[in-house]
């Protein structure tokens, strides 16, 4: 969800909407604001898109000068008008973000203290607790402390009081919340973006604070109610970098982003001069390292796999690998001083960061591959290999998964070098080939004609299988999972040799097989599992290289032929027209691709 909070000096909801804009990709299930205004608190609120909102504040204007706002993605309760932000009694209204664990028990002390609930929602009992505490007299500071002493889970929270509309009170525990200082106006958001055109001096909340906010600026405290600092820092994020610069959709603007992505990555970690990649200092000794374990979400799960394949098979490192959400009750065995390995666009995740928190304190040291390095994960790290992805608005990430991936290949490199699993000859070699890879991506982006003769292809079955096999794998796995997410085309991934073990039930005429095969050792084998399936009537589409093209054109209904590239960029190079197809199969399907159902970029819960 998405949290917006303004203590201003003009009518607070046209900016409030507008920084919900900024933050509809943290979910858009239903939206709503509420004002102060005379002593009332004024509320609108609507089920699914923010322009639902939008006609509701233009039928009914909220003039309010102080206000929250809340881009819902719906955990407990229904998406609907009813159970969506702010909640609100004749006294406080409350946005939150999160999840409240002892809401039940709260709940039925409070309905037995006389409080009565309107929504089914877990937040709720916040704003019935404080509505109870100032009800027994309690300030609104004092009220918001002893409900957030009550609260347990995740959670960012934004509270304005029908009683004083010079005071905002914001809290974070598990999930973000930035404060932003203006001229005699102060801002709450879930993130610099929220604030971005408002200010550029925030501070970024540590967990388990809260702030009370009037216009003169901001006191902190923690949950023992003791003062504490919180530095204010000058971002440079701009807002104008938040557009679709005459791209139909942000997913294609940030498709197109994957060069110069990359290019800027690099650049960060490339010395110019000495042509030597250069990481900030690992926090373990690198060469006599025995073991890692890398934990992410989603694609930056994918790149996690890709990058396991790189480091055991080039740096020789041992790793174990898990989605975040298992690999934080696994509970596997560690020897202390072990890596930590953690992959994440938002830094936000609240799985990874949990996930992050049990690895620390296994004794592992953490190095975090992030785009946001303000972020959670970021300052709970003990080393953040950062990448410049620059803001990314689709929900479905696309080019910061070619950072993350330029990231974790630096560090390959340099991880092979010292450990001297690898020749300095090898190393160059590959790096050159990392340098030429902007150049050779671009070429890609222009091959949208047969892309969009593919996904005519695919848009019109019920379902695809990818395959993959080696380091394919995980890039195949990464193009099912963004074809599901956009155009709801069902697809599942397999390594191409386990096929043969299930799978291949499922493969008729009506089941496409998509494969990504470059030319390399493992090539024969793939296509000998492409034949399996062509010879049970699969239709067999291929993204391959030159060579590669050759063999397969007799049992290929359609080859995408690729540029011929170092086999240790392949990974990077195949996921761009795998996200490519899943962006034209949804064109094709006409469904809303940068915002698609169910989803929401920055999962802030468990
Ligand atoms: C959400 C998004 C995914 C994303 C995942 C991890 O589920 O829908 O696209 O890959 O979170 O996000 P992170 O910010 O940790 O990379």
């Amino acid at each position: 969800c998405g949290i917006v909070g303004i203590l201003g000096k003009q009518p607070a909801v046209p900016t409030i909407i507008e920084a919900l804009r900024r933050l509809e990709y943290r979910g858009y299930d239903s939206a709503g604001v509420a004002t102060i205004e005379n002593g009332h608190i004024g509320r609108r609120r609507a089920s699914g898109k923010l322009d639902n909102l939008v006609k509701r504040v233009d039928g009914e204007p909220l003039p309010g000068l102080t206000g929250i706002g809340h881009t819902r993605w719906a955990t407990h309760g229904a998406p609907t008008e009813n159970n969506a932000h702010p909640h609100a009694t004749e006294n406080v209204a409350v946005v939150h973000n999160g999840i409240i664990e002892n809401h039940e028990e709260l709940k039925q002390e409070l309905i037995e203290l006389g409080q009565v609930f309107n929504s089914e929602t877990d937040s709720e009992t916040i704003v019935q607790m404080v509505d109870y505490h100032l009800k027994q007299g309690k300030t609104p500071k004092e009220a918001a402390y002893a409900t957030l002493q009550r609260l347990e889970g995740a959670y960012a929270i934004a509270m304005i009081f029908a009683s004083d509309e010079n005071i905002m009170i914001g809290a974070r525990h598990g999930a973000p919340l930035v404060v932003g200082f203006g001229e005699d106006e102060m801002y709450l958001g879930s993130d610099s973006l929220a604030v971005a055109p408002m200010t550029r001096k925030i501070a970024y909340m540590p967990d388990g604070v809260w702030t009370v906010l009037s216009h003169k600026g901001a006191e902190f405290f923690d949950m023992d109610g003791s003062t504490v600092e919180c530095p204010v820092q000058t971002t440079a994020l701009m807002a104008g970098a938040i557009g679709k610069d005459g791209y139909r959709h942000y997913m294609e603007k940030e498709l197109h982003e994957h060069p110069v992505v990359i290019g800027q990555t690099l650049r960060r970690f490339v010395n110019p001069v000495t042509h030597k990649i250069e990481l900030p200092e690992l926090p373990f000794d690198i060469k006599n390292l025995k073991r890692g374990i890398i934990t992410a979400c989603g694609s930056a799960f994918y790149a996690g796999v890709i990058g396991r394949y790189w480091l055991e098979e080039i740096a020789r490192l041992p790793i174990d690998l898990d989605v975040a959400s298992e690999m934080r009750y696994r509970n596997p065995p560690f020897d202390q001083g072990g890596m930590g390995l953690l992959v994440s666009q938002s830094g936000e995740t609240a799985d990874t960061l949990a996930a992050l928190r049990a690895l620390k304190q296994a004794g592992q040291k953490i190095i975090s591959v992030l785009n946001n390095e303000h972020s959670s994960m970021a300052r709970e790290s003990d080393v953040v290999l950062g990448m410049d992805a620059g803001v990314e608005i689709a929900v479905a990430s696309t080019k910061a998964f070619t950072a993350q991936l330029t990231v974790l290949a630096c560090l390959t490199l340099v991880m092979g070098q010292e450990r001297g699993t690898i020749s300095s000859e090898y190393a160059d070699e590959c790096l050159t080939a990392l340098l030429d890879l902007p150049s050779r991506v671009a070429e890609i982006l222009q091959m949208q004609e047969q892309i969009q003769k593919m996904a005519h292809i695919i848009s019109q079955v019920q379902s695809v299988i990818y395959l993959g096999r080696g380091i394919m794998f995980p890039v195949a796995m990464e193009g099912a999972l963004k074809l599901k997410e956009i155009s709801y085309i069902h697809a599942d991934a397999y390594a191409a040799g386990e096929m043969k073990h299930g799978p291949i039930a499922l493969i008729d005429n009506t089941v496409p097989v998509i494969s990504l095969l470059p030319s390399g050792p493992l090539f024969e084998k793939t296509l000998s599992n492409l034949q399996e399936a062509k010879a049970r009537g699969g239709r067999i589409l291929i993204f391959t290289d030159a060579k590669g093209a050759e063999r397969v054109k007799n049992i290929a209904e359609q080859i995408v032929v690729l540029p011929t590239v170092h086999s240790f960029v392949t990974p990077p190079l195949y996921t761009v027209p795998v996200q490519m197809l899943a962006y034209e199969a949804a064109l094709l399907k006409g469904t809303d691709v940068d915002q698609p159902r169910n989803l929401a970029k920055s999962v802030t819960v468990e």
